[in-house]
């Protein structure tokens, strides 16, 4: 069952006001959920995201890699020293000269903190940890830099977002701005928020990041998907988030 540090986030589920999951026109996948979907979220005992959440917690104090150090051996208890840091992501970096996101700062640390190997993107490992870190931030509104040296990267991001491509010649907008609340194949369409990430998908029986479901979209428009941590996807991640911006960080969602 959950690890004793987790306990309390019960708690601050049940006080999770109604009224959070809207900012101004902008919504949370979570409205546009089913009663018995949003009830798995809503009880993080019944959520299937938490033992993501749990295993990341285990990664967090693990010692691992050639410095023989965890990312707790620096940064402490992670509800403190992690708490806000998903609100303000993804953001620019000097260093890439491009977009950074959760997924490639934990791999960074990875490779300079502790000298170990990078966790494949996708995989049990960095979705458990990102998870993890994730649900630090839980209710704090997301809020990302898009003027500065982020403003390039964020114009790429919002260039994705409206042209249609792919075989049906869909655009993101279509969907999720044109057809907000409609009906596809069993799914009611959400304005596509990314504050949930990284969501449990029912219908993936996994965890997903936010680029595994641009890429899921990129195939219902029948448009070739761009790879994970490609800088395509981290910019519109950029994009996407500010197009929420406001909305709080709810991860980890649980999704149709
Ligand atoms: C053919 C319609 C369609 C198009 C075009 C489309 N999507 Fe989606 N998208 C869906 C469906 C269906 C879902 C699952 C139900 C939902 O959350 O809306 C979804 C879900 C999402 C989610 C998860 C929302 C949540 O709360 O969990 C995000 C993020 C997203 N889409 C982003 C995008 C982006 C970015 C694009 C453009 C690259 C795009 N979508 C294009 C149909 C589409
Ligand atoms: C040797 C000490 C050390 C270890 C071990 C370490 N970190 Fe860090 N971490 C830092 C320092 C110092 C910074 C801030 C400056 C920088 O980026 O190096 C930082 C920054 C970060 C940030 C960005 C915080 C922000 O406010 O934007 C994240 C996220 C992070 N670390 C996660 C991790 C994770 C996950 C691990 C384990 C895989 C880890 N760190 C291991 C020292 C460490």
């Amino acid at each position: 069952m959950l690890a004793a540090p987790l306990a309390p986030a019960a708690t601050f589920a049940q006080g999770w006001a109604a009224e959070r999951y809207q900012v101004e026109d902008r919504k949370s996948g979570y409205l546009y959920l089913g009663d018995q979907t949003q009830a798995l979220q809503d009880d993080d005992f019944l959520n299937h995201a938490f033992f993501a959440v749990e295993r990341g917690a285990e990664l967090w104090s693990a010692v691992d890699g050639a410095a023989g150090v965890s990312c707790a051996s620096c940064h402490g208890d992670a509800a403190e020293s992690m708490r806000g840091v998903t609100a303000r992501l993804p953001r620019y970096d000097s260093e890439r000269d491009g977009i950074i996101n959760l997924e490639l700062l934990i791999n960074r640390e990875r490779e300079r903190k502790l000298k170990a190997e990078p966790y494949a993107y996708e995989s049990e490992d960095l979705l458990a940890l990102t998870a993890f870190l994730a649900f630090q931030s839980r209710g704090i509104p997301s809020e990302v830099e898009i003027g500065g040296a982020a403003a390039p990267f964020f114009e790429k991001g919002r260039e994705h977002y409206f042209p249609r491509r792919g075989q049906l010649d869909l655009s993101c907008t279509q969907c999720h701005d044109e057809r907000d609340g409609m009906m596809l194949r069993g799914d009611r369409m959400s304005q596509g928020q990314t504050n949930g990430f990284p969501f449990y998908r029912l219908s993936w029986h996994s965890m997903g990041s936010t680029h595994r479901m641009f890429a899921w979209c990129n195939n219902a428009m029948r448009a070739e998907p761009y790879a994970p941590a490609s800088e395509e996807y981290l910019n519109l991640e950029l994009y996407v988030a500010w197009r929420g911006r406001g909305l709080p960080i709810e991860a980890p969602a649980v999704r149709r």
